[in-house]
């Protein structure tokens, strides 16, 4: 059985501290690091943007799995590549339906991975056709905006359906309200990547709860 790829998210660490708070996970054994771009029209909150993402990539050897939550993402791409992203995933309900192939090839362009995220609402079967040309595919288990939200397991059953369309080498990742026992819920699921954001960052053993979702 393949690794779970554990990426915790910092939208949950202290932005005051936040190359310790990087530090911190990726000394607990973190795989990537789960950066949560939010732009205050795709979604009602505003968080991160480019020149955070490269700052971060100054700091660490995680690889920067970031997560646009942003209208008009084919706009970025070229930044957020530039700033070091290595994983870019965008959204299903940001983008023309006849947009997404040209972004995923946009991304590849750079030499980094491409993801496609979709919101709690959005049926697996939409994006089914899409699976064969995605690095990562991600499932929102919580509405995007916020993190420490509660996990919404209807959401989660989608994972079986696109397990069941997509090669050996897809990554399925999960994201909102994931700990060790929602997480589990998603790698039987077919799920191979988790993010958490407050399960870790709001633990007091960071080490143990990266551990637990494994
Ligand atoms: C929510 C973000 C998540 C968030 C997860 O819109 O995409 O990555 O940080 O936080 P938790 O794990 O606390 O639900
Ligand atoms: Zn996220």
């Amino acid at each position: 059985m393949k690794e779970i790829i554990i990426s915790p998210s910092i939208l949950s660490a202290d932005f005051a501290n936040l190359e310790r708070d990087i530090k911190n996970v990726e000394n607990a054994g973190a795989n990537w690091l789960h950066v949560d771009v939010m732009d205050g029209h795709f979604v009602p909150n505003i968080t991160i943007g480019i020149p955070v993402v490269k700052s971060i990539k100054q700091v660490t050897n995680l690889p920067l799995d970031v997560h646009l939550m942003i209208s008009n993402p084919e706009k970025y791409i070229a930044d957020f590549a530039s700033a070091g992203a290595d994983i870019l995933t965008f959204h299903y309900e940001a983008v023309k339906e006849e947009n997404i192939i040209p972004i995923i090839e946009k991304i590849h362009s750079y030499g980094i991975k491409a993801g496609l995220s979709i919101k709690p609402k959005t049926e697996a079967e939409k994006i089914l056709k899409y699976l064969d040309k995605l690095d990562l595919l991600l499932v929102m288990t919580v509405e995007p905006g916020f993190g420490g939200q509660k996990f919404m397991q209807d959401c989660a059953e989608k994972i079986k359906i696109i397990k069941q369309e997509a090669s050996e080498n897809l990554i399925i990742q999960v994201d909102g309200g994931i700990n060790n026992t929602t997480g589990k819920i998603c790698t039987n699921y077919g799920a191979n990547s988790l993010v958490a954001g407050n399960y870790i960052y709001k633990s007091n053993n960071i080490q143990q709860a990266i551990n637990s979702l494994r």
